[in-house]
């Protein structure tokens, strides 16, 4: 069959993968390549194991691979092919030198840009697909202009807004897909071949396009509110516990304001993800770079909280546990940064475990996808950890649970027997706010929360 047209995709990872499978799934017509330099991951996306768990997304994949949708190593082959290129390589924050631990760290994408100069015969598209800082695509235009071969390109910033665990649901239904481009006649031009992509299945005015500068900070400022967000009810959560006011009915109280709105107030241990932090951060180097102080200083506030939270959670946990952890056996209910996915990247779970081994305590972890990663996450540290996947079993002898994940099936589980299992007296810690805490406390458990009353026996 011949395609319409070739689209590739460079960086096959939690974007890439399902982005493509949706846009190959939604349109036969276009024929899909997502390239890595990461031979196991491509192996692993042509196999039934595929790298990344998200809901839905096999089906997808098993259901369009070798048709239309194609995963290779061979990046060369894929440039010289297509006539449009998304670039969603990862963009983790700098670990060196200036703007270490705050700026993004572009040596992938610059690397991908310069493959792309090398590779390229004609004119193509290119499109950012990753979160990158505002500016980005000026750096692109530089470095794809260079070239002396005479050919053309046009980039577009086109950011993506999935979340884990929803990303199928939320690429099949997105709240908009942004599209920026240079005002130019071809700037113009290009953009409306991506908007002729989408159009297959997101409706008009859920497409819409902006100058591409506006397009890259949408997307960093998208992220920074909703984190801001999520500070913020966490904030209130700690004078919750010291006026017993409830956190769950003053964010239900709060949100029902249309103008608020009831999403993202769930008050937690904190909120993980790779992407949260390191955009803040991204944000808050960018603002100090163009010397707006203040602005910077707001916005850091919102990781500042963010890190307070898990450290506060530690320190409820050892004042509760008569301030010794050493030779306590803890059991980790989850270690995602949320649930339905198997991610573990910047997951609260990561520091709680790493406080908790510092305090000599002993790790039984059970997570039902994200044992693999949370292996390798904690792989240099020093202590007592088992991994096991059957929760009721993980908790036995254990002096306390901490919930970490909001996983269903932990609201599901037996915790009467659980109770019998455990050392007394037993502590839960419900880092999420799921579970039914008087039936807990019933049962026997002492029971603590965030921003919630607590149920205790002692
Ligand atoms: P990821 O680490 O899962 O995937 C990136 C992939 O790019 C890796 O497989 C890596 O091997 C590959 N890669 C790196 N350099 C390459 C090169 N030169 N050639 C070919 N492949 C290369 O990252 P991710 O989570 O998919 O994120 C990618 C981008 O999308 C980031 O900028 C991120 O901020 C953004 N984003 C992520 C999410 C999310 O939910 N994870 C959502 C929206 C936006
Ligand atoms: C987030 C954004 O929601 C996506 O729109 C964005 O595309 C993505 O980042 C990205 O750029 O990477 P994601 O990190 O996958 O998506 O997941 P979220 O649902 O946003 O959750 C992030 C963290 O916040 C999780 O740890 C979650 O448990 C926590 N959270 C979320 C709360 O603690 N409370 C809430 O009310 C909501």
């Amino acid at each position: 069959m011949r395609f319409k047209k070739n689209i590739l995709c460079i960086g096959a990872g939690y974007v890439g993968g399902p982005t493509m499978a949706m846009i190959a799934f939604k349109c036969p017509e276009y024929k899909i390549t997502v390239v890595d330099i990461n031979p196991k991951r491509i192996a692993e996306w042509n196999s039934d194991n595929l790298p990344i768990y998200e809901p839905g997304l096999f089906e997808i994949v098993s259901s369009i691979r070798g048709k239309n949708l194609f995963f290779s190593t061979d990046i060369e082959k894929g440039i010289k092919e297509s006539e449009i290129i998304f670039v969603s390589v990862n963009t983790p924050v700098k670990e060196f030198g200036l703007g270490a631990g705050m700026a993004a760290d572009l040596q992938y994408w610059e690397k991908t840009a310069r493959q792309i100069l090398k590779f390229s015969q004609s004119h193509k598209i290119i499109i950012e697909k990753s979160t990158l800082p505002v500016k980005t695509a000026q750096a692109m235009e530089r470095i794809l202009h260079s070239n002396k071969k005479g050919v053309d390109f046009d980039i577009l910033s086109n950011p993506e807004f999935l979340a884990e665990g929803s990303a199928m649901d939320d690429l099949i239904n997105p709240d908009r897909v942004l599209i920026g481009s240079r005002e130019t006649e071809s700037g113009i031009k290009a953009r409306d071949e991506l908007v002729e992509i989408y159009a297959n299945w997101v409706s008009g005015e859920r497409i819409i396009t902006s100058n591409i500068w506006s397009s890259e900070l949408s997307k960093l400022v998208a992220n920074a509110f909703l984190a801001q967000r999520i500070s913020s009810i966490n904030s209130i959560s700690a004078l919750c516990e010291k006026t017993d006011a409830n956190i769950k009915e003053v964010a239900n109280a709060v949100g029902m304001d249309k103008r608020i709105g009831n999403k993202f107030l769930q008050a937690s241990v904190g909120f993980g993800g790779s992407c949260f932090k390191k955009d803040i951060l991204n944000l808050v180097y960018i603002c100090r770079h163009y010397g707006l102080s203040e602005v910077a200083d707001y916005w850091e506030q919102v990781i500042r909280i963010n890190q307070y939270q898990k450290e506060r959670f530690i320190l409820k946990m050892m004042e509760t546990m008569f301030n010794t952890m050493a030779g306590k056996k803890i059991c980790l209910l989850g270690f995602a940064f949320k649930a339905e996915t198997s991610d573990t990247r910047e997951s609260p779970a990561i520091f709680i475990a790493q406080k908790l081994l510092e305090e000599k305590a002993e790790l039984r972890i059970s997570d039902p996808r994200a044992l693999g990663n949370a292996k390798a996450d904690l792989a240099g540290s020093k202590g007592v950890i088992e991994y096991i996947s059957d929760p009721v079993e993980a908790a036995k002898g254990c002096h306390a649970i901490c919930l970490m994940t909001e996983w269903e099936l932990y609201k599901e589980l037996d915790f009467k027997k659980i109770y019998k299992i455990m050392e007394k007296p037993a502590f839960i810690f419900d880092g999420r706010n799921i579970l039914n805490h008087s039936e807990l406390f019933d049962i026997g458990f002492n029971v603590f929360s965030i921003g919630m009353p607590l149920f205790t026996h002692l």
